[in-house]
């Protein structure tokens, strides 16, 4: 099945580029998941998980999904308890497929589900109309606009480079 954003086929593999990066430890995305939810037994979708997705632990009862639209391109099914977009917004080309990934993101969730996603200050590929880089505040304006609450977690990330918490 096709992704619901509309990305050509270069846009993809430039967005599936960004994933090669190493990290030292866990992207805050994933810490922050980890210490805000003890445990989960629902269903938990790792939305644009990367090439080696590696950080999400896995609980009895609890059912991991990945989706990547380069490297795992099947779409996900059903709705989920929570979803994590983890370096992900910021590598979108243009302020429609950010839209669009909200939009996507949104309607996998569960009524009553969690989204954990941040919006790192580097890189920042995405640029607006008018040829201005898209930044943080754009993107919690966005947020804000899609889901009921929008949480910034304070100890994590910093006010340029923030990670939310956002339920419906
Ligand atoms: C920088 S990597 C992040 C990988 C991992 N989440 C991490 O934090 O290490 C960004 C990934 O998001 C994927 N991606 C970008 N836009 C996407 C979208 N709209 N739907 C699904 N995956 C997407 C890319 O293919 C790429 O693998």
């Amino acid at each position: 099945m096709n992704s619901p954003v509309s990305l050509t086929p270069d846009q993809i593999a430039a967005v599936g580029k960004t994933s090669l990066r190493k990290y030292k430890q866990p992207p805050l995305v994933y810490r922050c998941y980890c210490e805000n939810v003890l445990h989960c037994s629902g269903r938990v979708l790792d939305y644009g998980c990367g090439r080696n997705p590696v950080y999400v632990p896995v609980h009895t009862g609890m059912e991991l999904v990945r989706y990547d639209i380069c490297y795992f391109p099947e779409r996900p099914k059903g709705e989920f308890d929570v979803i994590l977009v983890s370096n992900v917004l910021n590598v979108l080309p243009n302020s429609k497929s950010v839209v669009q990934t909200i939009g996507d993101i949104a309607g996998l969730l569960k009524p009553d589900g969690w989204v954990f996603v941040n919006f790192p200050s580097s890189p920042r590929k995405g640029r607006l109309p008018d040829g201005t880089v898209i930044g943080h505040d754009w993107v919690e304006i966005l947020l804000k606009l899609t889901f009921g609450e929008v949480k910034r977690m304070q100890e994590f990330g910093t006010k340029s480079s923030p990670v939310f918490i956002c339920t419906k």
